[in-house]
């Protein structure tokens, strides 16, 4: 049993009961990440396990320095519906005096309008300054109670349960918070770390299918630009759940996620507000590999044919094709790239797609630094390259989305 991970205290006392008493099967699966911020001055713990839902109140209240007599659940129907129960009734075990508000499900709920009515909550409910906001959902979620705790009263602390995928491997770790405007997506933002993050596998369960197509393209993101071992964990991780789908939540699938969530804290960490001029394989950039290509295809179908993952899946095949076809990746490396976002399900077609359509909506990407594009594109799987976009030519781009996304790729 590994006990690196497990804090010392109740929680060991607990483990060594377990042993005894035959649960240890429990806490076998239980991974648990410690983060730094060296500039934030912050630290906060990730928990991961399978039905850690219960111990939500025990964890918030060893999480925070101070005790906090209110928490505020920030969640939507559907996850509430499922998750809900499980969550006030761990709160109101630890003695907090629990509320909660439901916003509305989906992308075009996130929205400074969604989140005056989140502050007006959190004020009506009465919530101090020493009091906290549990974020009970997927990235959605996430992104707007954080942003909502970043902002009220100036900022007070906050949990992160996600239970989508993404939100577990990705958008739960980093600390970035924010909103929508009509103009774009992310466009009004904080920075504001959670005090702690708690993931409980078995409520991946309950994902529809593409939630979870889409997150494992970001799992193969993160493994392709940052760590060939990741890279690999994954992609076997992928093949097993083919041939055996009820193999879901599994203790691969919590190292896996701990894995995942231990590379992006590793990004975050070295670069933890996104430096503009940094070009380098370690940058925090490099997490928008696929993003690019990925950011126009939603754009153009107006964000109704893909999931974000699924077309980020599509923009990691075009970059992947740009890399070899400017001469930086192996052949090979592609093949295995392609075969990989293959094994993470089918993705809705995009052959169709217009490539001048495409490319327009490429040069309006926000991430444009003095209006030209940096690519994230690879040297080989595990390793970045940022390129600057005066070295694509409009014809190599254009080949690269034919060829990218083809239909059976
Ligand atoms: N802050 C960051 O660093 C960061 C990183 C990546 C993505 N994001 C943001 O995350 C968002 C995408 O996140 P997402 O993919 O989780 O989308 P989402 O939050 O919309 O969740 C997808 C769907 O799954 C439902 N759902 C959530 N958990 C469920 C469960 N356990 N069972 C059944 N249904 C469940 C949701 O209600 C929703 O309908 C985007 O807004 C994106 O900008 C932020
Ligand atoms: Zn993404």
């Amino acid at each position: 049993m590994e006990i690196r991970n497990v804090r010392i205290g109740n929680r060991q006392l607990e483990i060594e009961n377990a042993l005894s008493s035959g649960t240890l099967q429990e806490f076998e699966n239980l991974q648990r990440l410690n983060v730094r911020l060296a500039v934030a001055k912050h630290r906060y713990e990730i928990k991961i396990g399978r039905r850690t839902l219960p111990e939500l109140g025990d964890e918030i209240h060893s999480w925070l320095p101070h005790r906090a007599r209110r928490v505020a659940v920030i969640s939507n129907q559907k996850v509430f519906s499922l998750y809900g129960g499980q969550t006030l009734k761990s709160l109101r075990a630890a003695q907090y005096v629990v509320s909660h508000w439901l916003m509305g499900d989906g992308e075009q709920h996130k929205t400074l309008a969604t989140v005056q009515k989140a502050l007006l909550f959190l004020s009506e409910t009465g919530l101090e300054r020493t009091d906290a906001v549990v974020a009970l959902g997927g990235g959605v979620i996430g992104d707007l109670a954080g942003f909502a705790a970043a902002t009220y009263l100036r900022g007070i602390p906050f949990f992160q349960v996600p239970t989508t995928l993404i939100a577990q491997i990705d958008s739960s770790v980093g600390g970035k918070t924010g909103v929508n405007l009509p103009h774009g997506k992310n466009l009004v933002g904080a920075f504001h770390q959670p005090c702690g993050v708690l993931i409980d596998t078995e409520t991946l369960t309950t994902l529809a299918g593409r939630d979870l197509v889409s997150g494992w393209c970001e799992s193969i993101k993160q493994g392709a630009v940052g760590n060939r071992t990741l890279f690999k964990q994954t992609r076997d991780y992928l093949k097993t759940i083919k041939s055996n789908p009820d193999a879901l939540v599994s203790p691969a699938l919590e190292k896996l996620i701990r894995s995942q969530c231990a590379f992006k804290a590793a990004i975050v960490t070295g670069d933890e507000r996104e430096t503009t001029e940094r070009t380098d394989h370690l940058s925090r950039r490099v997490l928008n590999f696929g993003h690019t290509v990925g950011h126009a295809l939603e754009s153009i179908t107006k964000y109704r044919r893909f999931r974000h993952g699924e077309a980020v899946g599509y923009g990691m095949l075009v970059a992947g094709q740009m890399s070899k076809d400017l001469g930086l990746l192996a052949t090979s490396e592609l093949e295995l790239l392609r075969a990989t976002v293959r094994l993470a399900g089918s993705l809705p077609a995009a052959s169709d797609l217009d490539e001048g359509a495409i490319m327009r909506s490429i040069l309006r990407d926000k991430k444009s630094v003095d209006g030209r594009i940096k690519w994230v594109l690879l040297e080989r799987i595990g390793r970045a390259r940022i390129v600057d976009g005066r070295e694509i030519t409009p014809r190599l781009l254009r080949g690269s989305i034919t060829d990218g996304l083809k239909k059976n790729f």
